[in-house]
């Protein structure tokens, strides 16, 4: 790896956030409206440059969030995703167009074996369709992205070819995507390098990479290509993404800011909204970080052994080349407390990342007012355990009347619920289960009518202390779609009927709207 001769001033490199849409992509990380939007708000916060809000085309949920991101979301330029044909871009723009700052981003595949077995396309097709995309979209939007697909297994010359005729034709960025993982840091380098000397107009652009982590070398691949000359990274919130995720943000980042003296390399990222932004994530889509995750694992600053502690009290920097601050760790400690009002709390909630309306802000202080009455101590887990679970529920068939449990080691549980619907009427269940929560859920099914079969139930704990709050993530799949309901509480057992109870309502929700629709349009 070489460092470019002659850098002497920091140069800036522009951080392209991919968590909702790559790193939606990633099985078991799919997240609802209201999920990507309070993740674009954290974004926004942490200083993203592009955002990449979704692949439009891809579903009606897909052009939504992106088109309400683009409305709502000021301060990066929101990207959106499309194929290099005109429905994908005419789609992709119509959502986008409301954003303050736009981009569209068009990508197209480049390699023999893309090429070949799932385009049938030979290379004049795909540098045509690549160069009429780039045009269509460049008549509709200023700043436009190309992506020249398992770029790093595509020929260097036939790919210096395309990057140059997409730049001639409007590109802006000309991003190189590793889609496999399959390119080694030095290799990978060396490829930029190559382009930086075989693509004429390649000044006319800014080089952007895109490595994914199947060898788990993304990271490394995209310090490699920034040492040769890419000025943009492709990453996701705690490395998300297709198979085994993207580049992780946070580890870039960390790294050029860490290793400045190595990269000489700035980004506009707020490292301390880092650990806050990863953490709503895994609040939203119910992914959890594994504990040894560079930067953000819960063991990342934890000095167990007894030398490295010894070592850490005399002087930190023995054991620690980072400051839990810096990523925002540190700076957890009490916030508010039962006497804290409105404005403290509006406040905090703000600097967290979250944008709140007066309305959410009242039923916010009521939870945060219970909350604070019961445990003295209220940290910014607290709140972002509050605020996941204040999200607005419009779809409210059922709620939960009551729960009775009975458990123990030698007999099956029973679990008995009484739920009330829109109208008033309750109806009283019971259920057993090879445990407590089977038990709920039997129950539940039951009483609402609405038989689920579960494909996904997550605990998981947010606050640390016995009186410390828990999160229970489900989901459930029907005719393709897959629900997700989560919920928080000092009660794992409450939590997991209310979550349950939450995807059910989607669920009957979205019953009801179907059958509207046949009853309005026909099948
Ligand atoms: O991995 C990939 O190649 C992509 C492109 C669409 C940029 O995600
Ligand atoms: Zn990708």
């Amino acid at each position: 790896m070489q460092r470019e001769i002659g850098m002497t001033e920091p140069q800036r490199v522009t951080i392209f956030d991919t968590t909702l849409r790559d790193g939606e992509q990633s099985p078991g990380a799919s997240m609802d409206l209201d999920g990507k939007l309070a993740m674009a708000y954290a974004l926004r916060g942490l200083g993203v440059d592009i955002l990449e809000a979704g692949f439009p085309i891809a579903s009606n949920g897909d052009f939504e969030a992106v088109r309400e991101v683009a409305r709502r979301v000021e301060g990066p330029v929101i990207a959106g995703l499309a194929r290099c044909n005109s429905l994908d871009i005419e789609r992709a723009w119509d959502a986008l167009k409301d954003a303050p700052r736009a981009r569209l981003h068009v990508f197209l595949a480049t390699s023999a074996i893309h090429r070949e077995y799932k385009l049938a396309m030979a290379k004049e097709e795909i540098v045509r369709r690549s160069v009429e995309s780039v045009s269509m979209a460049r008549e509709l939007c200023e700043d436009v992205e190309f992506s020249p697909e398992d770029a790093a297994r595509t020929e260097p010359d036939f790919l210096a070819e395309v990057v140059e005729k997409a730049i001639e034709a409007g590109a802006s960025t000309v991003n190189i995507p590793d889609t496999v993982g399959y390119a080694m840091p030095s290799e990978f380098a060396e490829l930029i390098g190559y382009l930086k000397k075989h693509v004429r107009n390649i000044d006319q652009a800014v080089i952007s990479v895109h490595c994914h982590d199947d060898l788990g070398l993304a990271v490394a691949n995209s310090l490699a290509a920034v040492a040769a000359g890419a000025r943009q990274i492709e990453c996701t919130i705690n490395g998300i993404g297709e198979r085994a995720g993207n580049a992780s943000l946070e580890e870039v980042v960390m790294a050029m800011k860490t290793r400045r003296d190595f990269h000489g390399i700035e980004t506009g990222i707020d490292t301390t909204r880092i650990y806050p932004t990863s953490q709503l994530l895994c609040q939203v889509t119910g992914l959890v970080v594994q504990r040894n995750k560079a930067i953000v694992g819960q063991n990342a600053f934890a000095h167990e052994a007894g030398i490295h502690q010894h070592g850490v009290i005399k002087h930190r920097l023995t054991y620690e080349i980072m400051k839990p601050e810096d990523i925002g760790l540190g700076n957890n400690a009490l916030v508010l407390g039962k006497h804290s009002g409105r404005h403290a709390l509006r406040k905090r909630v703000e600097e967290l990342g979250y944008e709140l309306s007066e309305e959410r802000l009242g039923t916010l202080f009521v939870e945060f007012k219970a909350l604070a009455d019961t445990k003295k101590e209220v940290f910014d887990e607290d709140l972002e355990a509050l605020m996941s679970g204040a999200e607005a529920d419009s779809v409210d068939i059922w709620e939960l009347v009551a729960m009775h449990l009975s458990s123990g080691s030698e007999s099956a549980s029973t679990a008995t619920i009484c739920l009330r619907d829109r109208t008033g009427r309750t109806v009283k269940e019971a259920a057993c289960g090879d445990g407590p929560v089977e038990a709920i859920f039997r129950a539940m099914g039951r009483a609402s009518g609405a038989e689920l079969s579960l494909t996904d139930y997550q605990v998981r704990g947010l606050t640390g202390g016995l009186d410390g709050r828990g999160e229970v993530s489900v989901e459930i799949e029907e005719l393709g779609n897959r629900h997700r309901g989560r919920a928080t509480g000092g009660d794992i057992m409450r939590a997991s009927a209310d979550a349950f109870l939450k995807v059910i309502n989607r669920v009957l929700a979205a019953r009801e709207e179907q059958k509207e629709l046949v009853d309005v349009f026909g099948q």
